[in-house]
C-alpha cells in the first residue's frame, strides 16, 4: 500500500510559450498536509525532451516504481531512501544524497535524462548523446572511454513521474524512519526494516 497520491502537474504557461510547469502535491492529511511545489524555470525550453512540458498529470506511484529495481534502478546507487548508499560498485558509495538535493524540477529532469558525464551517474533518455539534446553534446564529443554511462532507458513521461516522486517523497525529508522503510518494502518490511527497530 502506498500513502502517496498521484499529483497534478499543472500547465501554467500560455499555449504559445509553454515554458513553465508547476508540480503541486499534498501530503496525506494524517501526516500534516505539507504542500510541496516546484516550478520549471523559464529556461525549461532548453530541455529538448519531447512531451515534458505537455504532460498534464504526474503519477507518484508510477514514479516510485521508476525509482525501484523494476524501473530505473536508481536504488542500486542512491539507496531506496535516496541517502546515497546503494550497493552498486560503480557508484563507489558516492551517489548523491537525494534528500539534500537543491535541484528544481528542470534540474532533476535534465540530470536523470542526461546523467552527469564524468561521474557514474548514468543517462536514462535512450536518445541522449545521439543528438545534442543533452548539454549540447553528442557521444563523439567525448574522448574515447570518457563517454557518459548509459542507465536503464526511461521514457520522458516517466522521468517526469520519477521527478515528482523524488521531489515529494525524498527531497527535503529527514533520514528515513521505520515507517518510511515499511512503506517502501511493504510486504517484506518485517525482514527488510528490522535494522530500524531498537
Ligand atoms: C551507477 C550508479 C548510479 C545510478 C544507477 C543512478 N545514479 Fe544518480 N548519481 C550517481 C552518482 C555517483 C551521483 C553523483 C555524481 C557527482 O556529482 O559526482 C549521482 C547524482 C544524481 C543526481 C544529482 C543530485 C544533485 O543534487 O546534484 C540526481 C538527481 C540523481 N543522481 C538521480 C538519479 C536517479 C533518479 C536515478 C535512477 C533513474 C539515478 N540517479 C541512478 C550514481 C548513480
Amino acid at each position: 500500500m502506498s500513502l502517496r497520491k498521484p499529483i497534478a502537474l499543472l500547465l501554467v504557461a500560455g499555449a504559445l510559450a509553454v515554458t513553465s510547469v508547476a508540480i503541486a502535491a499534498n501530503a496525506p492529511a494524517a501526516s500534516g498536509g505539507t504542500a510541496a511545489t516546484a516550478t520549471l524555470p523559464a529556461n525549461a525550453d532548453l530541455i529538448k525532451i519531447e512531451g515534458v512540458t505537455e504532460l498534464d498529470g504526474a503519477d507518484i506511484v508510477r514514479g516510485k516504481r521508476m525509482f525501484s529495481q523494476q524501473g530505473g534502478n536508481c536504488i542500486s546507487c542512491h539507496g531506496w531512501d535516496g541517502d546515497g548508499t546503494g550497493k552498486n560498485p560503480r557508484s563507489e558509495g558516492a551517489a548523491a544524497l537525494l534528500r539534500e538535493s537543491g535541484l528544481d524540477a528542470a534540474g532533476f529532469i535534465e540530470i536523470i535524462s542526461c546523467g552527469i558525464p564524468g561521474t557514474p551517474m548514468p543517462y536514462h533518455d535512450s536518445q541522449a548523446y545521439k543528438d545534442d539534446r543533452c548539454y549540447g553534446m553528442v557521444a563523439a564529443d567525448f574522448e574515447a572511454g570518457q563517454e557518459p554511462d548509459k542507465g536503464k532507458s526511461i521514457k520522458a513521461n516517466d522521468i517526469v513521474n520519477l521527478t515528482a516522486y523524488i521531489m515529494t517523497s525524498i527531497q527535503g525529508k529527514p533520514a528515513a524512519t521505520y515507517e518510511d522503510c515499511a512503506a517502501w518494502f511493504e510486504a517484506s518490511a518485517e525482514k527488510s526494516c528490522a535494522g530500524f527497530k531498537k
